[in-house]
C-alpha cells in the first residue's frame, strides 16, 4: 500500500487517483471541453517558460510567505473551487479544507460541492472562501450569499465563465451523476473501487449539499442535472455584480477573466482580485492558455487589482512561472483533486508540501530568497507571451 511519503510528484497522485476513484468522477476532473486543446495548452505553455539559473548567491534564509487579498498565506497558492469534490473521496471538501487550513493557504468551496457551506464551517476553524455560481433563482442566490456570510467566509469568488456549460465528451459518455446511478457499467466499475465505496457508505454527504433541501423544487437527485441546466443564469452581466456585491458586503474575487477589456470592467466594478482562468480548459476550448493570457492582463490592470492565475499548475515550478509573469497568487484545482482522490486529507497535505518544496528550491536555484522579489527577470524567455 503506497503511503503519502511514496508520492513525489502530482503525477504520482494522478495515477493513484485514476485507480481509486470511480471512472466517471476521475474523468470529470481529468477532462477539458471538446478537443481539450486549451486544457493541454494550460500545462504545455507553462513548460515553455525557462528559468535563468544563478549561482553563488546566499540562499540560506528563504520565505514563500505572501498575502492574497490581504490574507496571510504560507505560499501564494489557494485551492480552487471544484465541483463534486465529495465524489472524488467521501467528505472530500471537508478533507481539503482541513488540509488547506493546516498548511496555511485558502480553501475555496464550490457552489456545486457535496459538503455544504455549513459542513465546512463546522469542520474548520479559519474562514474559507465561497465560490458563487449565479443562477436565475435570485432568492436562492441571496440565501447562498447569506449562508456564506453566516459561515464567516472571508471572500466570495464569483465565477463569470459558466453561464452555459462547455461540452465534455467523457461526462456525456459516462452518464455523470451524483451519486452514480446503479447501471450495470457503473456497478462493474464501482466493484473495482472498494475503498471508495466503503468510505462513501460511511458518510451521509452524497448529494449537492448547498442546493438539495435549500433550492425550491430540488429534493431529489434525478431532477438536479436538469435543474442546473435550467438554472444557470444566461442573462448574467456586469450590472448584476452591483447587487451581489452589495448583499455580500465583503471581499470579491472575479474568476474567469481572459481578456484585458474584461479585466478593466472587473476593476471598475470594485473587485479585490481577478483570476485569469479559462476554467481549466473546461469551457471555451480553443481559448489561449491561462499563462499566455496573464502578461497582457497584468499589463492592463496589474497596478490596480490583484491578478491571479489558475490552469495547468502541477508543480511548484509552475507556481513560480506564474508569479514571474506577474501573478500575485495562483489556484490549484486538479493537483488538489488528484491528491485528494488518491489519499484523502493526508494526500492533500503531502501535495501542498511538495508544491511548496519545489517552489522554494526552484526559487533558490534562480538566486532568490523571497517570493516577493520574483519577477520576469528569473526567466530567460519571459517575453514569449507578450
Ligand atoms: C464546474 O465548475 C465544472 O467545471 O464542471
Amino acid at each position: 500500500m503506497p503511503t503519502p511519503s511514496h508520492m513525489t510528484c502530482v503525477e504520482d497522485f494522478r495515477v493513484l487517483a485514476q485507480r481509486r476513484v470511480p471512472r466517471m468522477f476521475y474523468d470529470y476532473a481529468d477532462s477539458g471541453s471538446w478537443t481539450e486543446s486549451t486544457y493541454r495548452a494550460n500545462e504545455s505553455d507553462l513548460q515553455k517558460l525557462k528559468f535563468r539559473q544563478r549561482v553563488a548567491v546566499n540562499i540560506e534564509k528563504r520565505s514563500l510567505r505572501s498575502s492574497m487579498i490581504g490574507q496571510d498565506v504560507a505560499m501564494p497558492v489557494a485551492i480552487a473551487p471544484t465541483g463534486l469534490t465529495g465524489m472524488q473521496r467521501a467528505d472530500g471538501e471537508i478533507l481539503g479544507a482541513r488540509a488547506a487550513e493546516a498548511f496555511g493557504i485558502p480553501f475555496t468551496l464550490s457552489t456545486m460541492s457535496v459538503c455544504s457551506i455549513e459542513d465546512i464551517a463546522a469542520h474548520t476553524s479559519k474562514p474559507f472562501w465561497f465560490q458563487l455560481y449565479v443562477m436565475r433563482d435570485r432568492d436562492f442566490i441571496g440565501q447562498l450569499i447569506d449562508r456564506a456570510k453566516a459561515a464567516r467566509c472571508s471572500a466570495l469568488v464569483i465565477t463569470l465563465d459558466l453561464q452555459v456549460l462547455g461540452q465534455r465528451h467523457k461526462d456525456l459518455k459516462n452518464g455523470l451523476s451524483t451519486p452514480p446511478k446503479p447501471t450495470l457499467a457503473n456497478l462493474i466499475n464501482l466493484a473495482t473501487k472498494p475503498q471508495w465505496c466503503m468510505q462513501m457508505l460511511g458518510t451521509k454527504r452524497r448529494t449537492f449539499g448547498n442546493i438539495v433541501g435549500h433550492a425550491k423544487g430540488v429534493d431529489d437527485l434525478g431532477s438536479l442535472s436538469t435543474w442546473t441546466a435550467e438554472q444557470f443564469d444566461t442573462t448574467l452581466n456586469w450590472n448584476d455584480l452591483a447587487w451581489i456585491k452589495n448583499r455580500w458586503g465583503g471581499k470579491i474575487i472575479l474568476k474567469g477573466i481572459m481578456d484585458a477589456q474584461d479585466a478593466r470592467l472587473a476593476v471598475e466594478c470594485g473587485a479585490d482580485a481577478l483570476i485569469v482562468s479559462n476554467h481549466g480548459g473546461r469551457q471555451l476550448d480553443g481559448a489561449p492558455s491561462s499563462i499566455s493570457a496573464l502578461p497582457g492582463i497584468v499589463h492592463a490592470v496589474g497596478k490596480e487589482i490583484e491578478v491571479w492565475m489558475d490552469g495547468g499548475i502541477r508543480s511548484g515550478q509552475d507556481v513560480l512561472r506564474a508569479i514571474a509573469l506577474g501573478a500575485r497568487g495562483t489556484m490549484i484545482g486538479r493537483a488538489f483533486l488528484y491528491s485528494l482522490g488518491a489519499m484523502g486529507e493526508a494526500g492533500v497535505r503531502r501535495c501542498l508540501q511538495m508544491i511548496a518544496n519545489e517552489l522554494d528550491i526552484s526559487m533558490a536555484f534562480c538566486g532568490h530568497t523571497d517570493i516577493h522579489h520574483i519577477d520576469r527577470s528569473i526567466l530567460v524567455n519571459g517575453d514569449i507571451f507578450d
